[in-house]
């Protein structure tokens, strides 16, 4: 049995699968924060392959021409200055996947990792942007679990966390463990607390997890740990 229902609100339209899953069938407008970064880079193309519309925020349009020649909207801008609002009219959704990298200081700790995102999540409640998935960190629940260098990389991300599940916002939280370049198995363990606090996921299937996320409604005020494991990405979050 199949059941099609429309939110007249965001005019998107789901289906009940016969799994009991829901799944988004309207194609979607989504901003991607990160676009040009390794996870970001990988997720651009397939949300477009997949029927939706990107606009790509980056701080270099030459980094981001690639994105732009697959079908994203670039929008040049830094993280560091006011979120320009203008850059989410007509979006529907917004991926949060930027990060100021283990090479800089923690001020930018605090500019990109906390004080970014937070902006993100601000002005996506006044864009009236319902729908934010946040690339976060495993780890981040409690920071003190981390090494010591990384503590304050964890405190930021527990605090951009804490502010967008309080928020007004539509959000799926993702906390990855440490990322890897292998390509995509496509499977995960998903979960709101793993057992395994030290394993490593590819950035492959932390994409694919963001667009399943994306199109599965039930994953909605959800915070998630995410390995790779042994559970299809479709079955990890559709089940959980
Ligand atoms: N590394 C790990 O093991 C690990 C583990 C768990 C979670 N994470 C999280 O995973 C996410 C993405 O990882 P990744 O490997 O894709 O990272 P990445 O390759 O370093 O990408 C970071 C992205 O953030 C952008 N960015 C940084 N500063 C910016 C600024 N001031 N204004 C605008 N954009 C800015 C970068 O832009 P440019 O391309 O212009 O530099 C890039 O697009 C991050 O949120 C990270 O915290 C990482």
């Amino acid at each position: 049995m199949t059941i099609r229902a429309s939110n007249s609100l965001n005019n998107w339209d789901w289906e009940l699968r016969e799994t009991g899953v829901f799944v988004l069938l309207s194609d979607m407008k989504i901003i991607v924060f990160g676009a040009t970064g390794k996870i970001g880079s990988l997720l651009v193309p397939e949300l477009i392959e997949a029927g939706h519309g990107v606009v790509a925020y980056v701080r270099s349009a030459e980094k981001g021409a690639s994105l732009k020649r697959c079908g994203a909207d670039l929008h040049v801008a830094d993280l560091e200055a006011p979120i320009d609002l203008g850059a989410l009219a007509g979006v529907d959704a917004c991926i949060f996947t930027a990060g100021s990298g283990s090479a800089t200081g923690k001020d930018k700790t605090l500019t990109i990792d906390l004080w970014g995102a937070i902006k993100t999540v601000r002005a996506c409640e006044q864009a009236g942007v319902r729908r934010y998935i946040m690339v976060s960190a495993l780890k981040a629940s409690d920071p003190d679990r981390g090494a010591e260098g990384i503590r304050p990389y964890l405190v930021a991300k527990h605090a951009a966390d804490a502010l967008l599940m309080a928020s007004s916002l539509d959000y799926t939280i993702l906390r990855p463990g440490r990322l890897t370049d292998e390509p995509g198995s496509g499977q995960v363990a998903a979960g709101p607390s793993l057992e395994n606090y030290d394993g490593a996921i590819s950035r492959a299937n932390v994409a694919r997890a963001l667009q399943v996320c994306l199109e599965m409604p039930g994953t909605i005020g959800k915070t998630y740990e995410l390995l790779d494991g042994p559970t299809s990405i479709t079955a990890a979050f559709g089940s959980s």
